[in-house]
């Protein structure tokens, strides 16, 4: 798929951070982009890039923007979805563990769906994370659901051929999924990545680099592509 030009594409969770990145990373190499979220766009255009507004987790919400959208080529999924649960397992609750596959959900109905109305060379790309792989402490439930995703991209990639699945996996990443403002934020970007050969957050443009990479190589699929600072290394 080399002639973005030409392409459709729907970015969920398109509205910030690796999301909005990859949208306007198509949208400037001339692909249709229409990005979705939560938050009430009003259906506004910006750069070129069509708001609209979804949950990933309202399956028939979802069936109705790919409907309207038809045919679509390329599905990028950057949403988190809801809750991310965060701390020692053994006090976990259990709950939260639950609510962060919120996000493994939106990423298989929005896969699922969309692929009624998508073109036979057209490609996904989901988010998965390094947690996936290598777990940093209180991270487990993130861990699970990152694995799971990329045990969806393997196991979903022969059954859609000739249309392509692909993840990558970011390290941690500068974007507004950390909520955290100045001198906190910049001590708490350094202590996530202190262990890794890259000791930076990456950005979102570096992760959209990943992406784009994954769209464009039409010899590529079912495999997860990592954006993480070497975060995976001893
Ligand atoms: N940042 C990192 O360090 C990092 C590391 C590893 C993996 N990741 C993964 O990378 C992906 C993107 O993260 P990010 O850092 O770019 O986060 P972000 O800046 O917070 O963006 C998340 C996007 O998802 C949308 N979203 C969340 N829940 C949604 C839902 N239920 N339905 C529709 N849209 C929804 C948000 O918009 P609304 O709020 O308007 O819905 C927003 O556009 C996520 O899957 C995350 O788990 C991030």
């Amino acid at each position: 798929m080399n002639k973005l030009d030409r392409r459709k594409a729907v970015v969920l969770g398109g509205t910030s951070g690796i999301g909005l990145a990859s949208a306007r990373a198509l949208a400037d190499a001339g692909t249709t982009v229409i990005t979705a979220s939560r938050r009430d766009g009003g259906s506004s255009i910006d750069d070129g890039i069509r708001r609209e507004q979804v949950d990933v987790r309202d399956r028939a919400a979802l069936a109705a923007l790919f409907a309207r959208h038809a045919p679509i080529d390329i599905l990028i999924n950057a949403a988190t979805g809801g809750e991310r649960a965060t701390g020692p397992f053994a006090q976990m609750d259990l709950d939260g563990f639950r609510g962060s596959f919120d996000k493994l959900w939106g990423y298989v109905n929005s896969v699922r769906l969309a692929l009624e109305h998508m073109s036979e060379d057209g490609c996904i790309v989901l988010v998965s994370g390094f947690p996936a792989r290598k777990c940093p402490p209180g991270m487990s439930a993130i861990a699970s659901v990152g694995g799971a995703v990329e045990a969806f991209v393997r196991a979903v990639a022969p059954e859609i051929a000739p249309r392509r699945i692909n993840a990558v996996s970011p390290g941690i990443i500068d974007t507004p999924m950390f909520t955290q403002t100045g001198p906190e934020r910049a001590a708490v970007m350094e202590k996530a990545t202190g262990s890794f050969v890259i000791k930076r957050p990456g950005t979102a443009q570096e992760v959209a680099d990943g992406v784009m990479f994954l769209v464009g190589n039409a010899f590529v699929t079912g495999t997860v592509v990592d954006v993480d600072g070497g975060a995976l290394l001893p």
